[in-house]
């Protein structure tokens, strides 16, 4: 509808500081990677210029060797901790040191796409920005699967962006509360701590980065050092997404070379995360490196691989049955953990609720493996959500509450893209 439509981009045009979109006011002051690369989608809707511009300040945080970090800290705030005194990485602008899921390439995909429909197509700001994704997806399987596995692996909880999922409850547990750094949090101050991460969470998050920091944030010795490893289906499947529309721009610009580079590494992860698929659970598990491991939690995570894997009808009816199962008696869906289980916790972050930019990654992955009816069940689900609470960071699944941050950016441009979309897939 035209007046959420409205306030969607009146929130979009609130968050900006200058060319990029801070998530929400005060709580995520700076820009940040995955929100960034969504809100650029919301953008290419209405503003050609602006997407690109979002995706292009996201880039000045690229490290020298490829990596894209969770946060890029274009100018200071004292609202959020850790800052970069906290970070000490040695970026230009400074940044954080580690990464988060890689939208990029998606966005980028649909922006060029967007762009050539509409004739305002900018090939030079496309290859920059290809460039930028090339390098980061090589960094991807170069630092994080240096085993060459397929799946590539998380170092730090926030490089999911489920940040206190069940899915890390085991592993998170292995790492010591203690820090060298004084953890002085901020986001309790702006958000009710019952919605939050706890603090044993915080001192496991801040004890890894310090690990971190004191390899001089050196890839292969963090490796070595990492006290939390996980190859996550999450994420590689967001990877094996973003690497198709990769080799589909390397196509555009005639990168010959570099297509069939980029079909050989999402050819291993597409066999890795087949490999992940189990039968009795109905959905696909994350594996933890350091125990050796499946990681059983039942989380949303188990269900994304749809968004990048063609899968035999029976495999994704059973998942889709599975998902439906969690569906049952929910106000809102999609509930980020099995509303059953003992880790359920329906306003607490990604413990339960309901993530506006979730269901987008599911509405497509069930678009692509045959269920459309569903599909679209949760693009109404997600816009009646929106409509009744407002553009919350997320949502109570069982009453349908508007939870966490509020007046948030990447709620903003989910509803600007899945409000325009009718039942095809809308990616
Ligand atoms: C936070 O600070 O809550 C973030 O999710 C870390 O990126």
């Amino acid at each position: 509808m035209t007046k959420y439509i409205d306030e969607a981009k009146a929130i979009l045009a609130a968050n900006d500081r200058g060319g990029y979109t801070v998530p929400t006011d005060r709580l995520y002051p700076f820009q940040w990677n995955w929100d960034s690369a969504f809100v650029a989608m919301g953008f290419a809707a209405y503003d050609i210029d602006r997407a690109y511009r979002e995706l292009e300040r996201l880039a000045e945080g690229q490290w020298a060797d490829g990596m894209i970090p969770h946060i890029v800290f274009h100018q200071p705030s004292d609202s959020y901790f850790p800052g970069p005194d906290v970070w000490r990485t040695n970026h230009v602008i400074p940044t954080s040191g580690i990464t988060q899921p890689p939208i990029f390439a998606m966005a980028l995909r649909k922006i060029y796409e967007t762009a050539v429909a509409t004739g305002s197509v900018a090939n030079e700001r496309t290859l920059t920005l290809y460039e930028a994704a090339l390098k980061w997806h090589r960094w991807w399987y170069r630092a994080r699967d240096p085993e060459g596995t397929g799946l590539v692996a998380l170092l730090h909880p926030w490089e999911s962006g489920s940040d206190n999922s069940p899915a890390w409850d085991i592993a998170l547990a292995r790492v010591p509360t203690t820090t060298e750094t004084p953890v002085v949090r901020k986001d309790i101050g702006h958000v009710n701590p019952q919605m939050r991460p706890r603090d044993e969470d915080y001192g496991r998050f801040i004890h890894l980065l310090d690990t971190y920091a004191a390899c001089g944030w050196d890839p292969v010795e963090q490796w070595q050092k990492a006290e939390f490893k996980i190859a996550d289906i999450q994420t590689s499947a967001i990877l094996l997404k973003a690497g198709e529309d990769l080799h589909y721009l390397a196509g555009v610009f005639g990168r010959g070379g570099e297509a069939d580079e980029i079909a050989t590494l999402n050819e291993r992860t597409r066999q890795a995360l087949k490999a992940q698929w189990r039968s009795h659970l109905s959905r696909f598990v994350s594996r933890d490196l350091l125990a050796g491991e499946d990681v059983a939690a039942a989380t949303q995570a188990g269900f994304i691989p749809l968004l990048a894997l063609d899968l035999d009808e029976a495999t994704a009816d059973a998942a889709a049955a599975e998902m439906r199962r969690w569906c049952k008696g929910m106000k809102v869906v999609f509930p980020t953990t099995e509303p059953t289980s003992a880790s359920f916790e329906a306003k607490r972050y990604w413990r339960g609720p309901a993530w506006a930019i979730i269901n987008w990654l599911l509405i497509n992955g069930l678009h692509r493996n045959g269920h459309a009816g569903f599909a679209e069940e949760l693009r109404q689900s997600t816009i009646s959500a929106i409509e009744t609470e407002g553009f919350a960071e997320y949502f109570d699944p069982k009453t349908g509450e508007g939870c966490g941050g509020l007046g948030f950016s990447w709620t903003a441009a989910t509803y600007i893209v899945l409000e325009k979309a009718d039942s095809s897939a809308i990616q």
